[in-house]
């Protein structure tokens, strides 16, 4: 039997005016509480992925982890109703003096349920099989009553030239998925930001995991179109793109690249302008995610800031055979490097963490 360490945490009065703290003695992080006038103190390192429990809120005798809201009783240690097998350490305490003191020898260890590994968190190895090519549309439309979207008509031009080559293709249209916004897991912390995503691993009913498939998992190609509104990307890009943090933070927590090998290309379309601004915007993120391009990596059309006349604008592009040539051009040179890059397999040097983006995480 291992001997007590009883340590003295401060003046009882004080750390009573929490009803939560985490406080931290040498290497052992402790979720303290105060409720109904009584202390209880049990680990402070979530089972999930290390959420500092005493930094989440308490739910009656439950305290609440602050990055994806697992429950642990304050007291037992013990997991929410139905899942107490899943369990943190918890800790005696007692009052002398007017001062709370803690023993530091846990009196129960921690006990974790096997969850199943969703999916999308397999190893990361390409299936064998020629090329292949996804393709995202981020138009926003009504899917019951369809319009005609001009970047995705050159999208399809694109992804039909592949098909044609004999690659694979798939068509994701972002309007038809189902998908929660990014809720900001990594602005609590990094290492709140988990691979596969957070929302993807505890909703079942977002439809983001499509997209992961594609990017991480199958494709070799990947090329996004996007109108220009107002100067930018559409809305649906960035709620995707928010989204994939995950995919870049894996980077940046555990220097951990998940895309590897994969070419990305653009198509962007606006009745007004800005190309050069959204078209940046795309490169400098695909990039940071780890992506690599072709040479002339985009190809782009707009009539202007002063061409109102959507309608014309729709029918330019329907007839351009010089854009859906353009559209076909691309894909020749994302597949062409998609092509050296299979064929090379670059070292791991060449695939390495870098950037403004390589500091060190703890
Ligand atoms: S719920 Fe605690 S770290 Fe995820």
């Amino acid at each position: 039997m291992t001997e007590p360490q009883w340590h003295d945490l401060g003046p009882a009065a004080e750390l009573a005016a929490k009803p939560l703290q985490q406080l931290t003695v040498g290497r052992t992080r402790i979720a303290l509480s105060h409720f109904a006038g009584t202390f209880a103190a049990i680990s402070g390192a979530c089972n999930h992925v290390g959420g500092p429990l005493g930094e989440g809120s308490l739910e009656g005798e439950y305290v609440v982890c602050p990055w994806h809201h697992w429950k642990y009783h304050r007291a037992t240690g013990l997991g929410e109703p139905g899942y107490e097998h899943e369990s943190v350490p918890r800790f005696e305490t007692r009052i002398d003096d007017g001062h709370l003191w803690i023993n530091l020898e846990p009196v129960t260890k921690r006990q974790r349920i096997t969850h199943p590994a969703h999916p999308l968190a397999r190893a990361i190895e390409r299936a064998p099989g020629g090329l292949r090519v996804a393709g995202i549309s981020t138009t926003a439309m009504d899917p019951a009553y369809p319009r005609v979207s001009t970047s995705e008509l050159l999208l399809q031009a694109s992804l039909d030239h592949a098909a044609a080559a004999g690659a694979e293709i798939r068509l994701l249209k972002l309007h038809e998925l189902t998908f929660r916004h990014c809720e900001g897991y990594y602005s609590k912390s990094a290492h709140a930001c988990t691979w596969p995503c957070s929302i993807t691993q505890m909703d079942p009913t977002d439809q983001l995991d499509q997209v992961y498939e594609a990017l991480v998992h199958w494709a070799d190609v990947l090329v996004v179109a996007t109108p220009i509104r107002w100067g930018a990307a559409s809305s649906l890009y960035f709620k995707m793109a928010e989204r994939l943090n995950c995919v870049q933070n894996q980077t940046t927590i555990r220097n951990r690249v998940l895309i590897k090998n994969k070419v990305a290309a653009f198509i962007v379309t606006g009745g007004q302008d800005n190309v050069q601004g959204v078209v940046g915007q795309l490169l400098t993120f695909f990039g940071e995610l780890g992506f690599m391009f072709p040479q002339f990596p985009f190809i782009a059309h707009s009539r202007g800031w002063s061409a109102e006349d959507m309608e014309n604008n729709v029918r330019e592009v329907q007839q351009s055979g010089e854009l859906k040539e353009g559209a076909e051009q691309l894909m020749g040179r994302s597949l062409g490097l998609a092509r050296d890059l299979l064929a090379a397999q670059p070292s791991a040097e060449t695939l390495a963490r870098g950037g403004r983006k390589a500091h060190r995480m703890s």
